[in-house]
């Protein structure tokens, strides 16, 4: 798919962007208009009747920064804060990603994050409402659906190693994700737990941060920009080779393994980058998740998402279709709910 039909794609979708609105706000970036179309114009998000606050209010209009209240720090990440918010009126949850446009390579990538969310549009992949930005204070504010239990990184450290069926289905949720992402020709490029998001509400895992997304750059082992990643990178990234949605797929190789074992099987960056020089890394993956006793199907899971070479990888269709994935199918998703519910997280 091209990027103009990902434009026709995205049209029509509530609280999202149409065509018409995508191609107003490329030209008021492009030409440094200091109002931005969602500083004049509100940005409405519409509830699913099965929304707890929608007694209160069916839609939510937003027509600024101070109809929002900011009630506490969510997580940190490169290139920004996210901040958990509310509504002034109804108290809807909205989470919001506060980030700075420094240069001109900022605004590239936040263009690029910005864009993607507008045209994204599935229950694996977390909602986008619109965003303000303030020429005054060079900030881009991205208003997103609040994901109440956190991110995967967080859950595993409060919970521990994710049991098989909870597991089983994270994974499904994100290869749901994956595979919609690769269909529209999307690499994420920064699959980890942390990007992992995790609702109770909706009972769902969602794939977020779309900052390194489709962002195709010069990358080399003194690359500092990359640094906080590197323990998920497949190794074609690593030497420097040509890459593409393969690479996520080993990423969700590592997250199924660091969920299986509850930590990272080689938290040691340059350990893990010399492990994926040697190829020693797959090796050692498989045998600590054999002697955590995993069941068959999830090492052979693992097994296939760890494969150096790309073009034997799977594809998240044909992982959907795994024994380890197909296992554990249950409609309700029941076992996701249950241990969502282990999880103490303020809400607001
Ligand atoms: N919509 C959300 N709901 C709840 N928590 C979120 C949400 N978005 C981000 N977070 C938290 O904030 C962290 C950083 O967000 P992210 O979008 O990954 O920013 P960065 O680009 O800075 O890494 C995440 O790891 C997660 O813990
Ligand atoms: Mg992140």
């Amino acid at each position: 798919m091209n990027e103009e039909e990902w434009i026709e794609h995205g049209g029509g979708r509530p609280g999202a962007l149409s065509a018409a609105d995508l191609a107003k706000f490329e030209n008021l970036w492009d030409r440094r208009t200091t109002v931005l179309r969602f500083l004049t114009e509100p940005i409405v998000v519409k509830l699913d009747p099965s929304h707890p606050e929608y007694s209160r209010a069916r839609q939510v209009v937003v027509t600024g920064p101070n109809d929002i209240v900011r009630v506490k720090e969510l997580g940190k990440g490169a290139q920004g804060v996210v901040y958990l918010t509310h509504h002034k009126f109804t108290k809807l949850p909205i989470a919001v990603k506060v980030q700075t446009v420094r240069n001109a390579h900022d605004k590239e990538q936040l263009r690029a994050e910005f864009r993607l969310l507008s045209l994204l549009k599935h229950e694996n992949i977390v909602t986008f409402y619109g965003a303000f930005y303030s020429e005054d204070e060079k900030l881009l504010t991205l208003l997103l659906e609040y994901m109440d239990s956190g991110c995967l990184s967080s859950a595993m450290s409060k919970l521990g190693a994710l049991p098989e069926d909870v597991l089983s289905t994270v994974a499904r949720h994100c290869l749901q994700g994956l595979e919609y992402l690769h269909s529209k020709e999307v690499v994420h490029r920064d699959i980890k737990p942390m990007n992992i998001l995790l609702s109770k509400h909706r009972n769902v895992t969602t794939l977020t941060d779309f900052g390194m997304s489709l962002k195709k750059k010069p990358f080399s082992k003194e690359d500092p920009e990359l640094g906080g990643t590197i323990e998920y990178m497949a190794p074609e990234r690593l030497m420097d080779e040509t890459y593409s949605y393969p690479s996520d797929i080993w990423s969700m190789g590592l997250v199924v393994s660091e969920a299986a074992l509850g930590s990272h099987p080689v938290p040691n960056r340059s350990l893990y980058w010399d492990m994926c020089e040697n190829r020693s890394i797959r090796g050692r993956c498989l045998e600590m998740l054999g002697a955590h006793e995993v069941s068959s199907e999830l090492l052979e899971f693992a097994e296939t998402c760890l494969e150096y070479e790309v073009t034997k990888r799977p594809t998240a269709s044909q992982l959907l279709q795994h024994g380890f994935v197909q296992k554990h199918q249950d409609p309700k998703d029941s076992a996701l709910r249950d241990w969502l519910l282990q999880l103490d997280v303020n809400l607001r």
